[in-house]
């Protein structure tokens, strides 16, 4: 019997601990793998919350040593990746330890897959690139949106090339990620609308994907179902602990959901931007975000009526039309309401940038999995549109 298989999705996921406290079981994950030295990457304003210094107390308590690694930058560059993995090289550790947004976790998992293979970054763009398995890594996000730590991509900014690449592969799907509410409580209203929107944003591309299938489709819809209803009340009260753990929860969904589902043009666009001109990845998805579904929209409408659903429309009797205008329109309050309506002209992007920044949204392997195929006209419209 000849079955045809190609259809078939995989799906795969870390060792996932939920809920307020689980960043204090990191001693405990860190030694059952036997760890002696422990690699610990961030950031400075992780650093300056107070983070590093209780995930450094709860290693060193268990007797394990620490080296420590905080200056990675917002979009980690190559260089960073390279200093990272010669200094884990150095001190001899054995264990990768990251807290802190998309940048710390996408930098550690650039500094695993040197000091696996003993070569530049640069050699492990693409997809399924990487041949022998990282260190033990566990990650601890402290935003609710990039699911880095979570998902099977890391992000690397190229500064020679102006250039963020991405890296997709289950191997850099880490061992472990201690998903803890609570280390979320020192992000700002603006940080928390960034990666709530960026969130929002994996759910409804991994939804609308080509490489959608039904082992994501539960996630996606819960993470937008979520987002939707507690986003805007977390972004007016950002210290409420049950609105916090929920936009956590749903970034989590969403990030199950867009590691195996992949994503869609908005990623592509904004990977692009984030590498060109070194602006913030949530807020750029933000602004391209209901251009891209006008776009799409017309090519997976049964998929967008489920989004509209999940987004509380009753899309009873409605006209696909109809469904299209309530939608967007759902989609422009919700930013507006946690204040991310800004034009992408005010970030700085002129008409002068759109050729680069086509040429290369077209080469991210995000645009593959988008539900309508994208010509570099097509895009450019696009970017226009949101200028
Ligand atoms: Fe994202």
């Amino acid at each position: 019997m000849n079955q045809d298989i190609s259809a078939l999705r995989k799906f795969v996921s870390p060792e996932i601990v939920f809920g307020a406290g689980s960043r204090k079981a990191v001693a405990n994950f860190a030694s059952n793998f036997g760890a002696r030295h422990v690699f610990l990457v961030s950031d400075p304003g992780v650093e300056k919350a107070g983070w590093v210094a209780e995930i450094r107390e709860l290693l060193i308590t268990a007797g394990l040593s620490v080296t420590a690694f905080t200056g990675v930058s917002p979009n980690p560059k190559v260089e960073e990746v390279m200093v990272g993995a010669e200094l884990y090289r150095s001190n001899e550790c054995d264990v990768i330890v990251a807290i802190g947004g998309g940048s710390p976790m996408d930098c550690a998992k650039g500094i695993g897959i040197v000091s696996a293979h003993g070569r530049n970054i640069l050699e492990f763009e693409g997809v399924d690139t990487i041949t022998s398995p990282s260190p033990p890594m566990i990650l601890i996000p402290t935003t609710a949106g990039t699911s880095a730590d979570v998902s099977q991509f890391a992000i690397i900014s190229d500064p020679d090339r102006r250039f963020k690449f991405s890296i997709i592969s289950k191997a850099v799907v880490p061992d472990v990620a201690l998903i803890d509410p609570e280390v979320t409580e020192t992000m700002d209203g603006f940080l928390t609308a960034c990666t709530g929107v960026d969130a929002m944003v994996h759910a409804i591309e991994a939804f609308v994907s080509t490489g959608s299938g039904p082992l994501t489709d539960t996630h996606a819809l819960e993470a937008i179902r979520l987002i939707n209803r507690h986003l805007e009340p977390l972004v007016a009260n950002t210290s409420n602990p049950y609105l916090r753990e929920q936009v956590m929860l749903a970034s989590m969904q969403a990030g199950l959901a867009f590691s195996n589902a992949i994503l869609g043009a908005v990623h592509a666009m904004s990977h692009s931007l984030g590498g060109y001109l070194d602006l913030p990845h949530g807020l750029c998805n933000a602004l391209l975000l209901e251009h891209v579904v006008a776009f799409n929209f017309p090519f997976a409408e049964d998929r967008f009526r489920k989004v509209a659903e999940a987004m509380d429309i009753d899309t009873r009797g409605m006209s696909k039309m109809e469904i299209k205008r309530r939608l967007m329109n759902r989609i422009i309050e919700l930013k507006r309401t946690v204040g991310l309506e800004s034009r992408l002209a005010e970030l700085g992007v002129s008409v002068s940038d759109i050729p680069y920044l086509s040429g290369f949204a077209l080469q991210d392997p995000c645009i593959l999995t988008n539900p309508r195929k994208s010509s570099l006209r097509d895009v450019q419209v696009v970017y226009e549109e949101a200028l």
